[in-house]
Formats: C-alpha cells, structure tokens, sequence
C-alpha cells in the first residue's frame, strides 16, 4: 500500500492491518498461534492483526477470540470445516469483502486416525485426506492469487515430522502429511517470484487434544503448543526480505512414538 499525500508514515504504520487466516485455531496449536498473534499486538510497535479464527466448533472460536480481544488483538470468528470447498470460498470470499486483502494464511487444522494398518476403514481414509490434503489445497489455492497480486503474504503449513518420517500407526496421516510436504514445495515455486514466504512447520509430539488421554509420563516429556506458536510468530515478524523456510520441532527425547 502506497503512502497517501499529507498522511505522516508512522500512522500509516499504526493503522495497517495485518490480516490472518488461522484453520484450526479453536483448540491445540491453532489455539496457541491465535494467541502468540494477539500478544504480539501488545508487545510489537504498529502491528494490528486481524485474526480470523476458523474451526467447526463456535464455541472453541469464541472461547479464543474474548482471549486474543483481550490483548487487543481483532478477531472474527468463522465457522467452517475446510473439508467443503463451498465452505473455504465463502470463508476467503467473506475475509476479502470485510478486510479487503489476505496477509497471512496458518494452515494449521488437520486430523489423524491413528491405528494399525488392517483396522483403518475408508472412512478413515477420507475424514483424514479431506481435511489435510483436499482442505489444505483448496485454501491455499484460493488465497494464494490474493498474496500474489499484492506481492506480498505469507503462508504457514503445519505440517509434522510425520512429513518425512513414517510411524507404524500413522499410515494415513503420514500419507497425508507428505502429500501436504509436496505441496509446501511446490508453493514454493510459485512463491518465490513474488515476494510471498512459505514456512514449513514440522513439531514432533506436541500435548494437545488430538492425542486424547495420554499417560503422566509421556505428556512429561512431550512439547506444548507455545513451544511451536512463538517461533512461528517471530518468523511472520521478520522483515519480508527474509524468509524462515523451515521449523522443525522435537521432543528433546526425540520422537515419541517410534
Ligand atoms: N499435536 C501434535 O503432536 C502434532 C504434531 C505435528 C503436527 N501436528 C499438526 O498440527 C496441526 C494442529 O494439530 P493439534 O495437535 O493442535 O490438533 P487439535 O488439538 O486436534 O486441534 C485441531 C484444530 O483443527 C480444527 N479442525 C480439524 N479439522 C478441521 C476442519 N475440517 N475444518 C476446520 N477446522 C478443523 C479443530 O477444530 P474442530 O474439530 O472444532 O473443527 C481444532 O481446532 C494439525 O495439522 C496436526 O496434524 C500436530
């Protein structure tokens, strides 16, 4: 955005907005981003995020944004599963209507069923791909040509070691997160020609509610979601010149479930 005539450049600043998709965003990791995003605001001079905080449950959403508000951060609240495309364009298109531009895109929300190979059923199989690999390739499908023609943006995949690794009873999940690694490098291509950054964020175990019940001894030695969301702030803090392509996150015991 061009300077207007007569307009001082610090309240420029003090005004922009910086708009921000978080998938996800009611519980876990998406949780822990929305709120890092929202302190962000209190702690950094001239940044303003507009958080735009989307799950399937309203009242994980609202429970989020009174916490981000209260920071003075901006939420809206959007009700939506990104495993319907009819969903995702009205959720992009109601963004633009309001906010007029996509600054940042987190694609955070993702699902794992995680059984032994003969026990997962095919609607295993598609409850987990329509989310990771169907969701996640639609949205960012559809905000990318909004980054593009402002030559600027910046996406997130939460993808997971599960990326590169394979474990025994995530055979679908795995499959789903190496599919969405493929599409994080082929963003890239298209990223680099115009200015937009593409982060890669790999954690390993990190306690949050898609592991239900865990023993005492294992959430001990297991990471927590502030662990992955600072950093994942700071990289969208640094000036757009440099890009953190990758973050890549582990137990300091290593992986847990090997
Ligand atoms: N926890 C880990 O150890 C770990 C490690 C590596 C990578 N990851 C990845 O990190 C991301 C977040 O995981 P998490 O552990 O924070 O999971 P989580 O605690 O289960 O939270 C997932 C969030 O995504 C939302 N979500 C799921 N499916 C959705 C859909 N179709 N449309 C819209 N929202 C949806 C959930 O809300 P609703 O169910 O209300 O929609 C929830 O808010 C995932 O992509 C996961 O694969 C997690």
């Amino acid at each position: 955005m061009l300077p207007q005539a007569g307009v001082e450049l610090s309240t420029i600043l003090k005004n922009m907005k910086h708009i921000i998709i978080i998938t996800g965003a009611g519980k876990g990791i998406g949780k822990a981003i929305a709120i890092d995003f929202a302190r962000a605001a209190e702690t950094q001079n001239n940044f303003n995020p507009v958080l735009i905080l989307v799950s399937r449950t309203l009242s994980d959403l609202e429970a989020v944004a009174t916490k981000c508000r209260s920071y003075g951060a901006d939420a809206d609240i959007v009700q939506a599963d990104i495993a319907d495309t009819a969903q995702i364009d009205k959720l992009v298109s109601s963004t633009l209507e309001r906010h007029g531009t996509i600054d940042c895109l987190v694609n955070n929300a993702g699902v794992g069923r995680f059984k032994p190979l003969t026990e997962l059923t095919e609607e295993d199989f598609d409850y987990t791909i329509s989310t990771n690999l169907k969701g996640t390739f639609f949205l960012t499908q559809k905000v990318f040509p909004v980054m593009e023609k402002n030559k600027s943006g910046h996406i997130f995949f939460i993808t997971s070691v599960a990326a590169e690794i394979a474990f025994k009873s995530s055979s679908i999940y795995s499959m789903s997160k190496f599919g969405q690694k493929g599409l994080v490098e082929a963003m890239r291509l298209y990223a680099k020609t115009c200015n937009v950054r593409i982060t890669n964020v790999m954690p390993g175990a990190v306690y949050t509610p898609m592991w239900g019940d865990v023993p005492k001894e294992m959430k001990a030695t297991m990471m927590m979601p502030e662990d992955i969301s600072g950093p994942l702030v700071n990289a969208y803090l640094l000036p757009q010149r440099t890009s953190v392509e990758e973050l890549v996150f582990r137990p300091v015991c290593g992986d847990i479930n090997e």
